[in-house]
Protein backbone atom coordinates (compact mmCIF):
# COMPACT_ATOMS: atom_id res chain seq x y z
CA UNK A 1 0.00 0.00 0.00
CA UNK A 2 1.66 3.60 -0.63
CA UNK A 3 0.60 6.05 2.13
CA UNK A 4 0.64 9.48 2.48
CA UNK A 5 0.80 11.27 6.26
CA UNK A 6 1.08 14.82 6.48
CA UNK A 7 2.71 15.65 9.98
CA UNK A 8 4.85 13.03 10.77
CA UNK A 9 8.33 13.80 11.92
CA UNK A 10 7.14 12.99 15.42
CA UNK A 11 4.66 11.43 18.15
CA UNK A 12 1.99 9.70 16.50
CA UNK A 13 1.97 10.57 13.23
CA UNK A 14 5.86 9.33 13.09
CA UNK A 15 4.72 6.12 14.65
CA UNK A 16 2.25 5.36 12.59
CA UNK A 17 4.95 5.84 9.31
CA UNK A 18 7.24 3.26 11.19
CA UNK A 19 4.53 0.91 11.53
CA UNK A 20 3.93 0.94 8.19
CA UNK A 21 6.95 0.82 6.42
CA UNK A 22 7.68 -1.94 8.90
CA UNK A 23 4.91 -3.76 7.05
CA UNK A 24 6.10 -3.40 3.92
CA UNK A 25 4.31 -0.39 2.88
CA UNK A 26 5.57 2.76 0.59
CA UNK A 27 5.03 6.32 3.45
CA UNK A 28 5.29 9.81 2.03
CA UNK A 29 5.36 12.01 5.58
CA UNK A 30 5.55 15.49 5.76
CA UNK A 31 6.20 18.22 8.31
CA UNK A 32 8.27 21.48 8.59
CA UNK A 33 11.47 20.06 10.17
CA UNK A 34 13.53 18.97 7.15
CA UNK A 35 16.32 17.61 10.03
CA UNK A 36 14.05 14.68 11.62
CA UNK A 37 12.60 13.72 7.78
CA UNK A 38 15.99 13.28 6.75
CA UNK A 39 16.24 10.84 9.87
CA UNK A 40 13.67 9.15 9.27
CA UNK A 41 14.20 8.59 5.90
CA UNK A 42 17.99 7.30 6.76
CA UNK A 43 15.42 4.65 8.54
CA UNK A 44 14.94 2.62 5.43
CA UNK A 45 15.70 4.84 2.14
CA UNK A 46 14.04 2.76 0.00
CA UNK A 47 10.36 3.16 1.45
CA UNK A 48 9.83 6.91 3.19
CA UNK A 49 9.56 9.59 0.62
CA UNK A 50 9.72 12.93 2.61
CA UNK A 51 8.99 16.22 1.37
CA UNK A 52 9.17 19.37 3.79
CA UNK A 53 6.24 20.98 3.64
CA UNK A 54 4.08 23.45 6.39
CA UNK A 55 0.50 22.67 6.40
CA UNK A 56 -0.66 26.53 6.90
CA UNK A 57 1.10 26.84 3.63
CA UNK A 58 -2.30 25.91 1.62
CA UNK A 59 -0.96 26.64 -1.75
CA UNK A 60 1.58 24.44 -2.03
CA UNK A 61 -0.41 21.44 -0.91
CA UNK A 62 -1.65 20.05 -4.40
CA UNK A 63 2.08 19.77 -5.39
CA UNK A 64 2.52 17.85 -2.31
CA UNK A 65 -0.04 15.57 -3.06
CA UNK A 66 0.93 15.15 -6.86
CA UNK A 67 4.45 14.22 -5.91
CA UNK A 68 3.36 11.80 -3.22
CA UNK A 69 1.41 10.41 -5.97
CA UNK A 70 4.07 10.26 -8.62
CA UNK A 71 7.24 9.23 -6.41
CA UNK A 72 4.93 6.10 -5.15
CA UNK A 73 3.31 5.93 -8.16
CA UNK A 74 -0.53 6.58 -6.79
CA UNK A 75 -1.34 6.50 -2.98
CA UNK A 76 -4.04 4.39 -1.50
CA UNK A 77 -4.56 5.73 1.76
CA UNK A 78 -4.13 9.83 3.47
CA UNK A 79 -3.55 10.47 6.76
CA UNK A 80 -4.10 14.12 7.88
CA UNK A 81 -2.34 14.41 11.14
CA UNK A 82 -0.69 17.38 11.51
CA UNK A 83 -2.26 19.16 14.54
CA UNK A 84 -0.87 21.75 17.23
CA UNK A 85 -2.50 22.46 20.89
CA UNK A 86 -1.35 25.08 23.56
CA UNK A 87 -3.21 25.63 26.18
CA UNK A 88 -4.07 29.57 26.31
CA UNK A 89 -6.00 30.60 30.04
CA UNK A 90 -5.52 34.15 28.83
CA UNK A 91 -6.86 33.97 25.63
CA UNK A 92 -3.73 35.65 23.95
CA UNK A 93 -4.35 36.17 19.84
CA UNK A 94 -1.47 34.64 18.13
CA UNK A 95 -2.22 31.12 19.91
CA UNK A 96 -5.94 31.39 18.59
CA UNK A 97 -4.49 32.81 15.34
CA UNK A 98 -1.91 29.71 14.86
CA UNK A 99 -3.84 26.82 16.16
CA UNK A 100 -6.45 28.14 13.23
CA UNK A 101 -4.08 28.37 10.82
CA UNK A 102 -2.33 24.71 11.07
CA UNK A 103 -5.91 22.58 12.43
CA UNK A 104 -8.39 24.39 10.57
CA UNK A 105 -7.08 26.14 7.78
CA UNK A 106 -4.25 23.82 6.69
CA UNK A 107 -6.17 20.76 7.31
CA UNK A 108 -9.22 21.64 5.43
CA UNK A 109 -6.90 22.33 2.54
CA UNK A 110 -5.42 18.87 2.89
CA UNK A 111 -8.29 17.15 3.64
CA UNK A 112 -10.23 18.65 0.30
CA UNK A 113 -7.20 18.16 -2.04
CA UNK A 114 -6.95 14.47 -0.46
CA UNK A 115 -10.87 13.91 -1.47
CA UNK A 116 -10.59 15.33 -4.77
CA UNK A 117 -7.64 13.46 -5.65
CA UNK A 118 -9.39 9.59 -4.21
CA UNK A 119 -12.56 11.01 -6.07
CA UNK A 120 -10.61 11.66 -9.45
CA UNK A 121 -9.37 8.22 -8.57
CA UNK A 122 -12.63 6.67 -8.17
CA UNK A 123 -11.03 4.83 -4.80
CA UNK A 124 -9.25 5.41 -1.49
CA UNK A 125 -8.93 5.81 2.27
CA UNK A 126 -8.81 9.07 3.56
CA UNK A 127 -8.11 9.55 7.57
CA UNK A 128 -8.26 12.66 9.68
CA UNK A 129 -6.78 12.36 13.38
CA UNK A 130 -9.42 14.69 15.43
CA UNK A 131 -9.25 13.94 19.19
CA UNK A 132 -11.84 13.39 22.15
CA UNK A 133 -11.73 17.33 22.71
CA UNK A 134 -13.98 17.91 19.90
CA UNK A 135 -16.87 16.63 21.25
CA UNK A 136 -16.78 19.63 24.38
CA UNK A 137 -15.21 22.88 24.48
CA UNK A 138 -12.83 23.88 27.36
CA UNK A 139 -12.20 27.04 28.53
CA UNK A 140 -8.04 26.42 29.26
CA UNK A 141 -7.48 25.40 25.88
CA UNK A 142 -10.59 26.79 23.48
CA UNK A 143 -9.30 27.04 20.50
CA UNK A 144 -7.96 23.73 20.26
CA UNK A 145 -10.80 21.86 20.82
CA UNK A 146 -13.08 24.19 18.80
CA UNK A 147 -10.46 23.25 16.01
CA UNK A 148 -11.09 19.69 16.54
CA UNK A 149 -14.63 19.71 16.67
CA UNK A 150 -14.81 21.66 13.22
CA UNK A 151 -12.24 18.36 12.42
CA UNK A 152 -14.75 16.39 13.49
CA UNK A 153 -17.73 18.14 12.08
CA UNK A 154 -15.66 18.43 8.43
CA UNK A 155 -14.56 14.37 8.56
CA UNK A 156 -18.58 13.47 8.78
CA UNK A 157 -19.79 15.35 5.88
CA UNK A 158 -16.99 13.89 3.81
CA UNK A 159 -17.95 10.78 4.98
CA UNK A 160 -21.40 11.73 4.05
CA UNK A 161 -20.53 12.49 0.56
CA UNK A 162 -18.54 9.44 0.19
CA UNK A 163 -21.06 7.50 0.93
CA UNK A 164 -23.85 8.97 -1.30
CA UNK A 165 -20.86 8.97 -4.38
CA UNK A 166 -22.07 6.16 -6.46
CA UNK A 167 -19.06 6.76 -8.58
CA UNK A 168 -16.37 6.36 -6.47
CA UNK A 169 -14.89 4.00 -3.41
CA UNK A 170 -14.02 6.07 -1.11
CA UNK A 171 -13.53 5.39 2.70
CA UNK A 172 -13.64 8.15 5.30
CA UNK A 173 -12.41 7.53 9.15
CA UNK A 174 -12.15 10.23 11.70
CA UNK A 175 -9.82 9.12 14.51
CA UNK A 176 -10.14 10.56 18.08
CA UNK A 177 -7.46 9.79 20.57
CA UNK A 178 -8.01 10.75 24.33
CA UNK A 179 -4.44 11.25 25.78
CA UNK A 180 -1.40 9.73 24.33
CA UNK A 181 2.48 10.50 25.75
CA UNK A 182 3.83 12.98 22.57
CA UNK A 183 5.11 16.27 22.93
CA UNK A 184 1.48 17.82 22.01
CA UNK A 185 0.36 16.40 25.49
CA UNK A 186 1.20 18.70 28.21
CA UNK A 187 0.95 17.87 31.77
CA UNK A 188 0.16 14.99 34.39
CA UNK A 189 -3.27 13.47 33.04
CA UNK A 190 -5.39 10.39 33.67
CA UNK A 191 -5.64 7.23 31.13
CA UNK A 192 -2.20 8.65 29.02
CA UNK A 193 -1.31 5.73 26.24
CA UNK A 194 2.31 5.30 25.45
CA UNK A 195 2.43 6.16 21.30
CA UNK A 196 3.08 2.93 20.05
CA UNK A 197 -0.12 1.50 21.71
CA UNK A 198 -2.47 4.01 20.30
CA UNK A 199 -0.99 3.91 16.96
CA UNK A 200 -0.81 0.23 16.94
CA UNK A 201 -5.32 0.95 17.18
CA UNK A 202 -5.27 3.85 14.74
CA UNK A 203 -3.78 1.28 12.29
CA UNK A 204 -6.38 -1.41 13.09
CA UNK A 205 -9.40 0.69 12.96
CA UNK A 206 -8.29 2.22 9.85
CA UNK A 207 -7.83 -1.00 8.21
CA UNK A 208 -11.54 -1.68 9.38
CA UNK A 209 -12.74 1.31 7.83
CA UNK A 210 -14.61 2.43 10.88
CA UNK A 211 -16.22 6.23 10.38
CA UNK A 212 -14.91 7.26 13.79
CA UNK A 213 -12.59 5.43 16.12
CA UNK A 214 -11.98 6.17 19.75
CA UNK A 215 -7.91 5.41 20.91
CA UNK A 216 -7.32 3.98 22.96
CA UNK A 217 -10.58 1.96 23.08
CA UNK A 218 -11.62 2.94 26.32
CA UNK A 219 -11.74 6.69 25.43
CA UNK A 220 -15.39 5.25 24.15
CA UNK A 221 -16.19 5.24 27.29
CA UNK A 222 -15.21 8.78 28.42
CA UNK A 223 -17.03 10.18 24.86
CA UNK A 224 -20.42 8.40 26.38
CA UNK A 225 -19.90 10.30 29.20
CA UNK A 226 -18.93 13.77 27.42
CA UNK A 227 -21.63 13.72 25.24
CA UNK A 228 -24.58 13.46 28.14
CA UNK A 229 -23.38 14.55 31.09
CA UNK A 230 -25.03 18.17 31.94
CA UNK A 231 -22.31 21.02 31.27
CA UNK A 232 -23.08 21.83 35.13
CA UNK A 233 -21.02 18.95 35.96
CA UNK A 234 -18.34 18.91 33.25
CA UNK A 235 -17.14 22.14 34.05
CA UNK A 236 -15.58 21.13 36.83
CA UNK A 237 -13.03 19.52 34.74
CA UNK A 238 -12.82 21.88 31.61
N1 LIG B 1 -1.13 13.54 21.93
C1 LIG B 1 -2.41 13.59 22.27
O1 LIG B 1 -2.78 13.40 23.45
C2 LIG B 1 -3.46 13.82 21.21
C3 LIG B 1 -4.80 13.65 21.58
C4 LIG B 1 -5.78 13.87 20.62
C5 LIG B 1 -5.45 14.24 19.32
N2 LIG B 1 -4.13 14.40 18.99
C6 LIG B 1 -3.83 14.83 17.62
O2 LIG B 1 -2.87 13.97 17.06
C7 LIG B 1 -2.14 14.67 16.05
C8 LIG B 1 -0.66 14.42 16.23
O3 LIG B 1 -0.22 15.00 17.44
P1 LIG B 1 0.92 14.37 18.38
O4 LIG B 1 0.31 14.19 19.72
O5 LIG B 1 1.58 13.24 17.72
O6 LIG B 1 1.88 15.65 18.52
P2 LIG B 1 3.36 15.95 17.96
O7 LIG B 1 4.33 14.92 18.43
O8 LIG B 1 3.60 17.36 18.34
O9 LIG B 1 3.25 15.79 16.37
C9 LIG B 1 2.63 16.76 15.58
C10 LIG B 1 3.02 16.52 14.14
O10 LIG B 1 2.32 17.51 13.36
C11 LIG B 1 3.27 18.19 12.55
N3 LIG B 1 2.89 19.59 12.37
C12 LIG B 1 2.56 20.52 13.31
N4 LIG B 1 2.36 21.71 12.73
C13 LIG B 1 2.58 21.54 11.40
C14 LIG B 1 2.56 22.39 10.27
N5 LIG B 1 2.28 23.69 10.39
N6 LIG B 1 2.82 21.87 9.06
C15 LIG B 1 3.12 20.56 8.91
N7 LIG B 1 3.18 19.69 9.93
C16 LIG B 1 2.91 20.18 11.17
C17 LIG B 1 4.59 18.11 13.32
O11 LIG B 1 5.67 18.24 12.40
P3 LIG B 1 6.69 19.51 12.35
O12 LIG B 1 6.78 20.05 13.75
O13 LIG B 1 7.96 18.93 11.82
O14 LIG B 1 6.05 20.46 11.41
C18 LIG B 1 4.51 16.70 13.89
O15 LIG B 1 4.98 15.78 12.95
C19 LIG B 1 -2.55 16.14 16.18
O16 LIG B 1 -3.49 16.48 15.19
C20 LIG B 1 -3.19 16.20 17.55
O17 LIG B 1 -4.13 17.24 17.66
C21 LIG B 1 -3.12 14.21 19.90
Amino acid sequence: MNILIFGATSGIGRTLAKLYVEAGNKVFITGRREEKLNEIKSEAPERYFVFRHDIRNTLKTPDLIKEADKQMVGIDLIIVNAGIGKFNKDLDWEICESVIKTNIFGVTRALTESYNYFYKKGKGHLVNISSVASLVGNGLNPTYNASKAYQANFTESLWMRAKKSKKSNIAVTDIRPGFVDTKLAQGETFWKADVETAAKQIVQAIQKRKRVAYITKRWCLVAWFLKRLPRKILIKFF
